[in-house]
Formats: structure tokens, sequence, C-alpha cells
């Protein structure tokens, strides 16, 4: 999609379909609808004002032909109430009016820039939400599907900008859009094609178009590690487990600055191994390494955003399938830390290869630590598919995930870790125990992990109930989010 700004009053724009968002309140109060009547010929107070058309958020209303608008089709974008306007609602308006372009198969969409942020931030969220809306998970379609795809994009606003700074922002905006597109398809594809080789391939592939360093250990070296944690977890599978290793350039931790390491939960598919899951909806485990591809989405994008950032990658790949050589319920095994671990259900695997890709970071030199994985079906419960799960002891960086929200869109929830917690994952004959009981499952997940980052300030993202979306939204398909991307990528710049 070509993505171009242009300083025009929107009825001069020539285009398939022109988006301009409708807030709510200006329905009631009539005023700045005028531009629009009189681009319409009142055909837009008359939609508005006789109900047909209610601008709540993401509803839209399509008017063909408007009078005095050079465009050849005007879509009004309900973006609801004016004072709860943020950049994450422009972004989500963006990718609304691509995808009912999509479907009226209008390939140049212009888009009004509204809300009273600067310029070139909302230049820079209305790319990204584009490209967003313009993601189609249908990728495995043989029927020959016409090309859908919406080819230009031009953003309108009639406030006067620096064409440069613009520029950058198109471009920003570009490289972030598509990294999340990136982090869909890696989650929307099956465990048959994405096995832990491919999804380190992709890695490599990815990372070095964007300039990243990609070092990929295999399973001898981890052996030699010590990472038996790890590949307890790849034990049933016929698939080499890998562990990813990215880099931006000249890059190297230092002894007192803080130095990032992101781990990201890199399960290509996960059964359940011996303590295997029902089959109900067992197929949506082929995303369990959204957090993986959310870590190689963001470091590829700040690489290609071409910024220095005190941070490197660590996905930790693996399958997670039953099988003769499977580690069974029970056993014990001496992580890479040294702490032994009796592993009672082999389902609760994540932590496993979270635990020694934790240790191993810090190994590395990194004094910071975030973790992202679809890691508990407790976090689900307790939070449904709108906020993700957020723990750990690192303040600064808890608080700074959480006020990103009003920009990033992504919804991050705390939980505690009280001591307390601890005592469900004792273990009668190890260290320590992978799973507690019935109650508080998410933080008994974390509480886990935070054995093997100890002292080391940390951050725990539980994105298992918002990595994938069933319902689809207006603003998106359905199938994997990308979910983490945008915030992972909002830490650094
Ligand atoms: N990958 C799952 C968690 C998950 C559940 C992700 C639902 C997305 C949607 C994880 O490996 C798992 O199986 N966790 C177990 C842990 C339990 C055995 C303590 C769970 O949540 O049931
Ligand atoms: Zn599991
Ligand atoms: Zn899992």
């Amino acid at each position: 999609m070509r993505i171009e700004f242009q300083p025009n009053n929107f009825s001069d724009v020539e285009c398939d379909l022109l988006a301009h968002p409708v807030f709510e309140d200006e329905v009631r109060e009539g005023t700045s609808l005028r531009a629009l009547d009189h681009a319409t010929k009142g055909v837009a107070s008359s939609v508005l004002t006789s109900g047909e058309f209610k601008p709540e958020l993401h509803h839209t209303c399509l008017i063909h032909r408007p009078a005095r608008v050079k465009a050849h089709r005007l879509l009004l974008v309900g973006a609801g109430k004016e004072r709860e306007f943020t950049l994450a609602r422009l972004r989500e308006l963006a990718a609304t009016a691509v995808r009912v372009a999509r479907s009226a198969r209008c390939k140049s969409v212009a888009f009004c820039l509204r809300g009273s942020f600067k310029t070139p931030d909302a230049v820079r969220v209305a790319a990204e939400g584009a490209l967003y809306g313009n993601y189609e998970s249908e990728i495995y379609k043989t029927r020959d599907i016409e090309t859908q795809e919406v080819q230009q994009l031009i953003l309108v606003s009639e406030r006067k900008t620096r064409q440069g700074a613009v520029n950058e922002e198109i471009r920003r905006g570009t490289i972030i859009g598509n990294a999340v597109n990136f982090a869909r398809t890696l989650g929307n594809e099956p465990a048959n094609i994405l096995t832990p080789a491919r999804l380190a391939e992709r890695a490599l592939a990815e990372g070095t178009r964007s300039g990243l360093e990609v070092q990929v250990l295999e399973r001898d070296e981890m052996e030699r590690l010590g990472m038996n944690a790890l590949l307890a977890v790849s034990r049933g599978s016929e698939q080499p487990p890998k562990l990813i290793l990215l880099r931006l350039p000249g890059m190297k931790p230092q002894k007192k600055a803080p130095f990032f390491a992101l781990v990201g939960k890199g399960v290509t598919f996960d059964s359940g191994g011996i303590s295997i899951k029902p089959a109900e909806k067992m197929e949506d485990m082929k995303a369990d390494m959204s957090g993986g591809a959310a870590v190689i989405a963001a470091m590829s994008a700040l690489a290609e955003l071409g910024l220095q950032c005190p941070v490197m990658g660590l996905i930790p790949a693996v399958e997670n399938l039953p099988s003769g050589s499977a580690t069974k319920p029970g056993d014990v095994v001496r992580s890479l830390l040294g702490k032994t671990i009796e592993i009672i259900n082999t389902d609760a695997e994540g932590r496993l290869i979270l635990a020694d890709a934790l240790a191993y970071a810090r190994t590395l030199g990194a004094n910071r630590l975030i973790d992202i994985a679809t890691l508990t079906g407790a976090c689900v419960v307790a939070l449904g598919h709108i906020n993700a799960g957020m723990m750990g002891t690192d303040p600064e960086t808890l608080e700074r995930l959480k006020s990103a929200r009003s920009i990033t869109g992504e919804r991050f929830w705390q939980l505690p870790i009280d001591e307390e917690y601890r005592k469900a994952i004792r273990s009668e004959i190890a260290d320590i125990k992978n799973v507690g009981n019935r109650w508080g499952g998410a933080i008994t997940a974390a509480k886990f992990l935070q054995e093997f980052v100890e002292d080391t300030p940390w951050v725990h993202l539980d994105i298992a109930g918002v990595d994938l979306d069933h319902d689809g939204q207006p603003f998106a398909a359905k199938g994997a989010t990308g979910f983490g991307v945008r915030s992972l990528i909002q830490l650094f710049i």
C-alpha cells in the first residue's frame, strides 16, 4: 500500500473512497457537520439526524456519489465520543475505513485525520491502522480470490505541517504496521508449516532484512549449557528445539546502564504433551508462539527504525508433543540456573522454556527482563480477551507499559505477586514444581518465572487471552492479533 499525505480540503481529494470520522457529540451539536453537509448537499445530516446512522465507534455509513466531493464515495466512520478520542482510536478508525474499502473493492482510500493530535503523530498511527486493516488471514485459500487489497492511502488534513516530518512518520508507521502484520502471519501459520526450525528461518530472514544480528542455538549447544528445562519440553517431538537470539548491531550490555532482554515464548504447537489437552480448540495452540513472534517483530522494527536501543531478543522455540521419549509427569530436571524442577504437568511447558531463556539472558548481560507469553488459561479466565495480564518487579517498566495504552491501544492489567503465592509451587522432592493448585494460576506461573529472574528487575506479560481474535473486529481480520508488538516498540521510541 502506497501511503501519502495531502494537506487539502477533504472534498478536493480524488479517490475511490473518502473516509471521514464523525463524533457522536457533533451530531447532537450539529456544528462541525456543516462541511460534511455542504459536501453532500445535506445527505450527511439527513442520515445522522434521522437516527439511521449513529456514529458509535466503528459503525459506518457509505454514501455514493456525494454531490460536492471529488471522491466517488464518502464513508462516515463513527468515532465515538470526542473527549474519549485517542491516537489508539484513530489507528482503529483508519483500519475500519480500509476494511470497508476492501469489501467495497475500492483501491484508493483517503482518510481524514481528526482530533487535536500533532499531525505527524496522527499520520503515524493512521498508517499503522491502515496496514492493520488491509491484512487478511486467508493465507491458504486456493480458490482464486480476487485481490481486495487497498493500494493507495491518502491521509488528509487541512492543517499545515512540515512535509519532512510527515514523511518520516509515514515511514515509521509503515515499519510498525508491517511488523505487527508480520507477527500476525506467524501466529496464523499452522504448526506443520511453522516448526521451531522454520520459525528460526523466518526470524533469520526477517531479522537480516531489517538489520538485526541473528544467531540460533542448536540442541547440542543447549545440552552443553544445561538448558534441561527447555529441552524437557521438546523431548517428545521429532522437531529439534531452537533458541533464537536477536541483537541490534553495536548494542552490547554495559555493567551499569540498563540493558533489556525481550524473551518471547515460542511453542510452535502445544498439545500439552503427556498431560494432553482436550481436543476442543486445541488447534488454537498453533499460536502458542505469539509471544516469540511479538519479540521477533518488535526487534526487527527497532532495527529498521534505525534506533540504538539497549535491548536484545530471545525466543526459545519448541514443539510440545507426547511420545515415547516425552517428559512424564513427575520427572525432575536441573535448569540452566541450577535449580531443580519437578514437572508435575507437561502442559505447563511455557514456564519451563522461559525459565532457561530468562536465566540465559542474564548470563548474556541483560539486567532488565521482559517476557511475553501465551502462558496460562487462568489469565484468560481472570481478564477475558480484552486485557493482557502483567506482573513483575520493575515498577518503571510496568508503569510505562500501562501508560502507553492511549497510544498503543494495547491493554495490560497488573496482577499481584505477593510472596505467599509461592507456597503453591513448593515441591516435595525438588526446588520447585511447575504447577500450583487450582487458584490464581496466572500468578503462580509468574511466581515460577520469578525463581529464575531472581533479583533482576522483570516484567511478565501473559497474553494468553489476547493473541487470537475469533470474532473479528470492524478493524481487523479474524485470527492472530500481533498483540504486544506495539507496546514493546513503544518502550524504546
Ligand atoms: N499455552 C497454554 C496456555 C493457553 C491457554 C494459551 C489458553 C492460550 C489460550 C499453556 O501452555 C498451558 O497449557 N497452561 C496450562 C497450565 C496449567 C497446566 C497449570 C493452563 O493454563 O491450563
Ligand atoms: Zn501448555
Ligand atoms: Zn503453552
